[in-house]
């Protein structure tokens, strides 16, 4: 059978990764394939530096477009990143009747349903195994490995910039500014690396596990975004005085509130048990539990982000999509898992009726009395108290008192922080850290 062609969107950290790992397994990835994938064509902005990486053995152009209306191209991979040059190229590839891979996040959490609804009325896949934790072939896990199961949650360390960042600031004591530059460096961090720190990144990534896991559409404008920029060293450590990590987690899961069903789509900073296999993720590595009726929990662990390992899952799509390409469209697998007629509308749910967990750290004046202030206020508000530190940071007068909760709603201890708030003996906004056992 004569090998299949693909043009190349993009040659940075990521195309050059793809371009590299299939010329090097060029024979065992045919045999795995059954025909050759042969990259001909690739655009870019800065030719030069392209010709220089590919020696001239592809043809380089700075037109995305020439390389997306090519006849002889079967399948786009597209490495740029963003919203709306990919949207428009994505689109017009489809419309040409082409395969489409994509590493891009941002892309599908914010334009999957029109992407993959225009692929289904073509008879096309789009398939984006790297756009979530990179080389952690998690799609595959859970659109295909998982599909007897009714999935209960997904949570996971999705960011790799983030994680990182926490990992060198914990271990070596580095500051922010510091870890981040490397981060940037080794190439995990996104064009705009507000995406990675405000965790902007995983509930890009989070969104599309979401609609994969519970076969809803993909709704990155519900998702609630807390990223790592306010977090303070001193939550950190006290958190693992405590026996736990912080760690920015991406959590979806399906809950039960007042007013019905509905499904939890949030990522924050979260403090885990350390004992958690989880829990011990560092840096770069992104990790996702997935905890399912039939099987239970499992765990996907590897290297979330950087050019190989990304490159990685971008080639399994394009073996994949080289072996599907003769399969009949309706026999295919969904591009979120379940089939295009049968999604289905629970809401997301809003994060006063979610139901976790939390660390507070209230920094107070050493006064008689303020404890009973505070577990009063808590009791309450029915929220039962797990564990208790008292420190003091500085000078003699003040302290901090760090609470860990029991399971509440997230509109009661809302409610009890600004009472809490109100108290004559408390210097400053209490901070809350919200923590998961995932037990
Ligand atoms: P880079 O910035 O390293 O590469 C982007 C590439 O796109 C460059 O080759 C650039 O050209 C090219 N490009 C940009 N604009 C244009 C344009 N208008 N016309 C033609 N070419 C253009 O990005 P990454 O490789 O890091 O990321 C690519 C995608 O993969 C993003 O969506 C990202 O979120 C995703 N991703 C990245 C991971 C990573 O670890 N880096 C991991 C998982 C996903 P030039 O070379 O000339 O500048
Ligand atoms: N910026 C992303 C990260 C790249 O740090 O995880 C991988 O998607």
């Amino acid at each position: 059978m004569k090998p299949i062609k693909v043009g190349l969107l993009g040659l940075g950290t990521v195309g050059a990764g793809t371009f590299n790992v299939l010329q090097r397994n060029q024979e065992e990835i045919r045999r795995r394939a059954g025909r050759g994938i042969e990259i001909t064509m690739a655009a870019v902005r800065n030719i030069e530096r392209a010709r220089q990486l590919t020696g001239n053995s592809i043809e380089v152009v700075a037109d995305p477009f020439a390389v997306v209306n090519h006849p002889d191209i079967d399948i786009v991979v597209e490495l740029i990143g963003g919203y709306e040059l990919p949207r428009e190229l994505v689109l017009k590839a489809i419309a040409n009747g082409k395969h489409v891979v994509t590493a891009n996040k941002a892309l599908l959490a914010l334009h999957g349903n029109e992407i993959f609804a225009a692929a289904q009325d073509k008879g096309v896949t789009v398939a984006f195994e790297a756009a979530v934790a990179g080389g952690v072939p998690i799609i595959k896990a859970l659109r295909e490995g998982l599909t007897a199961n009714r999935i209960e949650s997904v949570a996971g360390i999705i960011n790799g910039t983030t994680n990182f960042i926490l990992s060198e600031m914990r271990e070596k004591g580095l500051d922010f500014a510091t870890v981040l530059k490397q981060a940037q460096e080794l190439g995990y961090a996104e064009a705009d690396p507000t995406f990675d720190i405000e965790g902007v990144d995983a509930a890009h990534k989070l969104t599309i596990m979401s609609a994969i896991a519970f076969g809803i559409p993909v709704q990155f404008d519900k998702a609630y975004i807390e990223g790592i920029s306010k977090l303070e060293a001193a939550d950190i450590r006290y958190a693992e005085q405590l026996g736990y990590r912080i760690k920015l987690l991406g959590i979806t899961r399906r809950t039960r509130t007042e007013s019905g069903d509905g499904i939890e789509l949030r990522v924050h900073p979260t403090l885990i048990p350390a004992a958690r296999l989880i829990a011990n993720v560092e840096g770069a590595m992104n990790a996702v539990l997935v905890q399912a009726d039939a099987v239970g929990a499992s765990l996907y662990y590897g290297k979330g982000a950087g050019s190989e390992p990304t490159a990685s899952a971008v080639i399994a799509d394009l073996v994949d999509v080289t072996r599907l390409a003769t399969v009949d469209p309706y026999c295919r697998v969904p591009h979120l898992a379940f089939q295009p007629g049968e999604m289905t509308d629970v809401a997301i749910v809003p994060m006063s009726e979610i139901t976790t967990s939390y660390y507070l750290r209230v920094h107070v004046k050493d006064q008689l009395g303020v404890m009973a202030d505070l577990t009063r206020i808590l009791a309450d508000a029915g929220i039962s108290i797990d564990a208790v530190l008292q420190k003091e940071p500085g000078d003699q007068t003040d302290l901090d008192i760090i609470m860990l909760t029991h399971q509440t709603r997230e509109k009661n201890i809302d409610a009890a922080i600004a009472k809490i708030e109100q108290l004559p003996a408390v210097i400053s906004k209490v901070t809350r850290i919200r923590l998961e056992a995932l037990s």
